[in-house]
């Protein structure tokens, strides 16, 4: 345990002070190797709402379908989290986890995942040196498989160690920030693997970003800030699946809702949802809550802090820390401080203050549990099947970022609507001859 311990200081290039606080496994950096037992608890909690997953791990166990296959999974390190993994081990594979975001990591679940034998380089609080020292551990693995949750995996892969691109089967990307990356890199032929969009998959998309977000964003503000909804003012920016959901749940719990959105459509739709459409110069000053979910960068900058109450508060619920211009903020502020945890004052120089949660970082992850397991069900459920897709034909894939095949697609939808004791209407022969010819009469 010694010599890991030097190794690893070694190689996250930690300063005396933080090594102390990070207890070494065999393998793995950890928080605190005791948390194992609760850890396992919480992870067995989900597990028993994620029938899906627990289906396909079944099926991974008969088939063994990811022999040979090694994972670099850089996830956020939650109980759901925990359950993909283990279905992965159960299919054969070897797994290096490491967290995508230096807030995410639940150490309680590191700790539990490290005691079982796995590669886990994640404690929550990780600076960012360390953060991307934990994923550059993680590629130690040399694996032929990236998981990602934000591209960061791929990014170092691409920039700093390019040899490993070429024994890449493919890869993973779990969130809409990260599939905009790629799309990039893809348009800029600068892509060296394939990557399956799993965000994109409407099983995913539809119900993780929207349900899942809406309902865990509310959770991690309610958390940092035992704020009332009822009867205030909140500011949503960003109208795409994850601001849909937060706006439904936070007019069900009694706010007025204001929506900023750069997309006219929308807006449009926005506004015939019922929400007051403002662009956010306006909308600035109205605010008690303002939360971000755009995968956009400075939505709100100075030009709308200068604008805002006192005591309003900012939160972001999308990939990275980015959307609330923290710099000019910092600029701005005669004074800084931890007011309670997760939650940080900016006193400005004309006396307002203002409310930071969780340095900016995706709220719901940072200060609550992160999305209920029923809906990662289907995002892993997604995951855990693209996997085994890129091991069966990864070989035939090209540079590309390529959809969840539909058929994935429509039996993760089949087997939680079974899961859930719900069934669908069949088509008839005749209807279903009906709908794909143009001779019959109208
Ligand atoms: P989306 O693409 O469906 O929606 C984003 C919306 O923001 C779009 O409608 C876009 O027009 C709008 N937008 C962009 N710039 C804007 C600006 N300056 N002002 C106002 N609106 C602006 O994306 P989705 O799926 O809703 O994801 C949003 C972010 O949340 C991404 O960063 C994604 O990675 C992240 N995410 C976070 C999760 C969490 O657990 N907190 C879960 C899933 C996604």
């Amino acid at each position: 345990i010694k010599w890991w311990a030097i190794d690893c200081e070694k190689n996250l290039n930690m300063n005396k002070s933080r090594y102390f606080q990070v207890i070494y496994l065999k393998r793995s950096v950890v928080k605190d190797p005791a948390l194992a037992v609760e850890g396992e608890k919480r992870i067995e909690w989900a597990r028993r709402h994620m029938p899906v997953l627990e289906r396909i791990k079944q099926e991974f166990e008969r088939e063994k379908p990811l022999h040979g296959a090694r994972i670099a999974a850089c996830l956020h390190v939650t109980v759901e989290t925990a359950n993909l993994i283990t279905t992965l081990v159960a299919g054969g594979a070897e797994v290096a986890v490491t967290g995508s975001n230096p807030l995410s990591t639940q150490d309680e679940v590191a700790a539990a995942l490290a005691a079982r034998g796995l590669h886990v380089y994640a404690f929550r609080g990780e600076n960012e040196q360390e953060y991307y020292d934990c994923i550059k551990k993680a590629l130690e693995l040399q694996p032929n498989v990236s998981l990602d949750d934000g591209a960061d995996t791929i990014a170092i892969i691409h920039k700093e160690l390019p040899e490993l691109a070429e024994q890449m089967l493919g890869g993973c990307e779990e969130t809409t920030t990260g599939v905009l990356r790629l799309r990039a890199m893809a348009d800029d032929k600068a892509l060296l693997y394939p990557v399956i969009a799993v965000n994109d998959a409407e099983t995913k998309m539809m119900f993780d970003n929207r349900y899942g977000t809406g309902q865990s964003t509310l959770h991690g503000i309610m958390q940092a800030t035992n704020f009332l909804f009822a009867g205030k003012t909140v500011v949503v920016v960003g109208y795409g699946w994850c601001g849909r959901g937060f706006a439904m749940r936070a007019r069900g719990l009694g706010a007025n809702v204001i929506v900023v959105e750069v997309e006219p459509r929308k807006a449009l739709e926005a506004a015939m949802d019922g929400y007051r459409v403002l662009p956010m110069h306006r909308a600035a000053p109205l605010g008690d809550l303002f939360v971000t979910l755009t995968g956009d960068i400075n939505v709100i900058r100075e030009e709308h802090f200068a604008r805002m109450k006192d005591q309003a508060i900012l939160a972001n619920s999308g990939h990275f820390n980015v959307e609330i211009d923290i710099p000019a903020l910092e600029k701005m502020a005669a004074e800084r401080s931890e007011v309670q945890n997760n939650v940080a004052e900016y006193r400005l120089r004309d006396g307002r203050r203002l409310y930071l949660l969780a340095e900016g970082r995706l709220i719901n992850l940072a200060a609550a549990y992160g999305h209920p397991p029923e809906v990662m069900d289907m995002s892993f459920a997604n995951q855990a099947l693209a996997v085994r897709y890129i091991v069966e034909h990864g070989r035939s894939l090209e540079r590309k970022v390529y959809a969840v095949p539909v058929e994935i697609d429509r039996r993760v939808a089949e087997l939680k609507l079974a899961a859930m004791g719900l069934e669908t209407e069949k088509l008839t022969a005749e209807q279903e001859k009906y709908l794909h010819s143009w001779q019959m009469g109208t």
